[in-house]
């Protein structure tokens, strides 16, 4: 397993849209496994393989406490939503960044998981969430796209000014 470097907004290539995964073969799995060992070591709760700068739809996810309950969502489709919640997103990608996104209460997601396996879940509070917000990074969004333009304008001030800082 490898980590692998996290692209930092404004990177334009947060904004390509992932293709779908045609077959989950070796190649995939070590790219979940690979994305799973950066999450849990940044440390974060969710990772879209758009932020390796890989463009395929693949998301993990471990919004457990104890981090041993690892999700790989391929292909993920949100066949049902329900409900409005607001809580506040941070991301990988736009580090030291806390803001409050609206998103839907309870979702069902369909996906198929790192041997193939077509599944289907119901996900609700964090989980909902968490599935929303890497969904949106294949689509290339990411979540502070939803607040304004003045907001966008300070956070990407505050981010080079740390990368600035780090350089
Ligand atoms: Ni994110």
């Amino acid at each position: 397993m490898a980590l692998l470097p996290i692209l930092r907004y404004p990177d334009p290539r947060l904004h390509t849209k992932a293709a779908p995964v045609k077959a989950v073969d070796a190649g995939i799995r070590k790219l979940a496994a690979d994305m799973a060992e950066t999450m849990y070591a940044a440390p974060g709760i969710g990772l879209a393989a758009t932020q390796v700068d890989v463009h395929k739809r693949v998301i993990v996810i471990d919004v457990s406490e104890e981090k041993n309950r690892l999700m790989v969502f391929i292909n993920p489709e949100i066949v049902w939503r329900d409900g409005e919640c607001e809580g506040e997103e941070g991301c990988l990608s736009v580090p030291g960044i806390y803001e409050t996104v609206q998103r839907s209460a309870r979702v069902r997601v369909r996906a198929l998981d790192a041997e193939g396996r077509p599944f289907e879940l119901d996900a609700e509070d964090l989980l909902a969430v968490c599935i929303q917000h890497e969904m949106d990074h294949l689509e290339g969004k990411v979540f502070v796209e939803y607040l304004s333009r003045l907001k966008q304008t300070r956070i990407k001030a505050k981010l080079a000014k740390q990368a600035r800082i780090t350089a």
